[in-house]
């Protein structure tokens, strides 16, 4: 059909990790366990969710186009002013209004290939021509990245960490890329899985270093559980926000996404809680791993990523887990055939999987 352009025509459907009531219908199970979509086991911020409940009775009036309670919070926070805020539904929305803000026809990216999903169906769907950079020991391999900049290049993407691998890029490696980036080039720092990787010291919180062609994004769809409520939030230069903010879709993020992220944020127990429970998760699933001979990549987020001697053992082992009621993502569709992602999930659900990886396996 010639209406439809071509890099959209060749665009594959992205494929999400089935509902828990699907399986549970298909398979006739009464419990699952979901470790598939690195959400927050523990569920979503008490505090979000009674501030949502609060707001119930106001959703016949649209929200706050320009976000102010949340921004200004946000920008408090963080020591900046509410001009280098935006919020989007989920990091995802803002990454998708970036797109629409800043690429001209001939602008190229740069990125790695097989990293966040969402991402490459953004690029690939924006028609521009992207530079997929394979990876390295499962890393973004940024010296080659930054070989291939050129006159064209607009934008630059970087999950740190990176999902699936859950892998990160350290100060040095990012201060040494960054040298090489000119200004007129754009960076999206995608920070989804902050909270949990903030406490590696050789981790860069973009937040400590402001540069004027670096978008910060983050979520609150993760440490914060609110993956459905779609509300996420970026930082970066006013003149980018500014843009940004007339770009966005207009009434995007939703009412109640603004109100769970203003109230979660109040939500430190919450979060401590969520950031413990992943600590020790990550502890067990890993030594568990090893004790198994199970390779897997370290990973400083909430999920961990386990590497299979080919496609056919993932896919096989991810069906005899779905069979036990356990939901993993088997990463063919992401670029990586032979791996499987698994989300930290609450203790007894780490300790379901492993119990039954070793009967499958
Ligand atoms: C690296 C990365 N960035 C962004 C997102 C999307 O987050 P949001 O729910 O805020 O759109 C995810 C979600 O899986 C992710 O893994």
């Amino acid at each position: 059909m010639p209406l439809v352009p071509s890099y959209i025509k060749n665009l594959a459907n992205y494929v999400p990790g089935k509902p828990i009531e699907e399986i549970q219908r298909e398979l006739g199970l009464s419990k699952i366990i979901k470790l598939a979509s690195n959400e927050n086991s523990l569920g979503p911020s008490p505090r979000a969710l009674a501030a949502m409940r609060l707001a119930m009775d106001k959703i016949h009036r649209y929200p706050d186009a320009s976000g102010y309670m949340l921004r200004k919070k946000l920008a408090d926070k963080y020591n900046l002013k509410i001009e280098n805020v935006v919020l989007g539904a989920g990091s995802e929305g803002i990454m998708s209004s970036i797109m629409r803000t800043f690429l001209l026809s001939d602008d190229e990216i740069i990125s790695a290939e097989n990293s966040f999903i969402g991402f490459r169906v953004l690029a690939n769907a924006s028609g521009k021509y992207v530079h997929w950079v394979p990876m390295k020991n499962y890393r973004y391999d940024l010296e080659s990245m930054a070989k291939k900049i050129n006159d064209y290049t607009k934008l630059i993407y970087i999950a740190n960490p990176d999902n699936p691998m859950g892998t990160y890029i350290k100060r040095d490696e990012f201060d040494a890329f960054y040298a090489h980036v000119p200004e007129r080039v754009l960076i999206i720092l995608d920070e989804a899985y902050f909270e949990y990787a903030r406490f590696n010291i050789d981790y860069p919180d973009s937040m400590t270093y402001r540069y004027d062609n670096v978008i910060t994004l983050r979520t609150f769809s993760k440490a914060y559980g609110l993956a459905g409520a779609r509300i996420g939030y970026g930082f970066a230069h006013d003149e980018l926000i500014f843009n940004l903010m007339k770009v966005k879709v207009t009434f995007e993020p939703s009412f109640l996404g603004q109100v769970a992220g203003f109230a979660a944020l109040d939500d430190a127990p919450f979060l401590n809680e969520t950031i413990e429970l992943n600590k020790i998760g990550m502890e067990y699933l890993t030594s568990e791993l090893s004790n198994l001979n199970v390779q897997y990549v370290t990973s400083v987020a909430n999920f961990i990523t386990t590497v299979w001697d080919s496609n056919e053992r993932a896919a096989k082992l991810t069906q005899d887990l779905l069979e036990k009621g356990i939901i993993v993502r088997h990463l063919a569709a992401f670029g990586w055939p032979n791996c499987i992602r698994i989300s930290v999930g609450l203790i007894e659900e780490n300790v379901k999987y492993i119990e039954s990886l070793k009967q499958v396996l």
